[in-house]
């Protein structure tokens, strides 16, 4: 394994371990989550499926330096979603009740599953998103912490290179389909609204991810944020703070 150093969009920590990534995003989560709560008396959290972060919400419901993370003053998000019912497996909510919510003390009215089984789940996520948040006409509302992964193909939340909701520019949830959307079809945040968080933290590990994290390097430095080819180059947060999570795996060099 080579330990070139990798510039990326925003503020890179790279560990040895991926416990140690994962153990230093959970203070960062709490810090955050308790700042949220000092200043606005809320904190508002989304976060992803797949199967990296699994062991990472296990380590912050079991692990008592996590256990002042204020699940009380917490409202939880979903970033995306599958087209599935709640209880199939593919469903990323059920991976995060499982690992997470069942073990916490948030109230169960603050947790907000995207409702799969409704005619239009995306317009009745966005609904109680703006129900909950009740922005002022025309304001973007504003998650305090975004939790992101990245795919081999540099897809992130459910954000696929090539897809009709890449061009979202109005909407905070939209539907994803298409050939290059891994199906089945999906649900997900949207530029717009994940660029308007107050933190984004995009987690990576293992090796399989390394050569896509040199290419996105690569891209970045000569031609800039390619969101359309690697759609995690669109994740660009207007006032917020981006930073990247990786093991020492996924930031090798070749
Ligand atoms: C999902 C995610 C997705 C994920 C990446 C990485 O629903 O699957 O929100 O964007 O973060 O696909 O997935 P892995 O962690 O499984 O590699």
């Amino acid at each position: 394994m080579t330990h070139k150093p990798i510039h990326l969009s925003g503020r890179v920590v790279v560990l040895p371990t991926t416990k140690g990534v994962f153990e230093d995003l959970g203070g960062v989560l709490m810090d955050a989550a308790q700042q949220a709560v000092r200043d606005r008396g809320v904190f508002h959290l989304a976060l992803s499926g797949g199967t990296t972060p699994k062991p990472f919400y296990e380590l912050l419901a079991q692990d008592q330096r996590y256990r002042d993370i204020p699940w009380h003053n917490t409202h939880l998000w979903i970033v995306d979603e599958r087209h599935v019912p709640e209880n199939d497996d593919r469903n990323n909510f059920k991976m995060i009740r499982s690992s997470l919510v069942e073990h916490t003390a948030i109230e169960p009215s603050n947790v907000h599953p995207i409702p799969t089984g409704e005619p239009d789940p995306a317009g009745a996520y966005e609904q109680t998103l703006r129900t909950v948040f009740s922005p002022v006409t025309g304001e973007v509302p504003c998650l305090d912490f975004v939790l992101l992964g990245m795919g081999d193909d540099a897809h992130t939340a459910s954000l696929f290179p090539h897809s009709p909701a890449l061009g979202e520019q109005d909407r905070l949830i939209a539907d994803n389909d298409g050939p290059t959307v891994v199906p089945p079809a999906r649900i997900t945040m949207t530029y717009p609204f994940l660029n308007a968080a107050r933190h984004v933290a995009v987690l990576v590990v293992g090796a399989k991810k390394a050569a896509t994290l040199r290419r996105i390097e690569q891209v970045l430095a000569n031609d800039g944020p390619q969101p359309q080819a690697l759609p995690i180059t669109g994740i660009r947060p207007t006032i917020g703070t981006l930073s990247w999570y990786l093991d020492a795996p996924a930031a090798a060099a070749g």
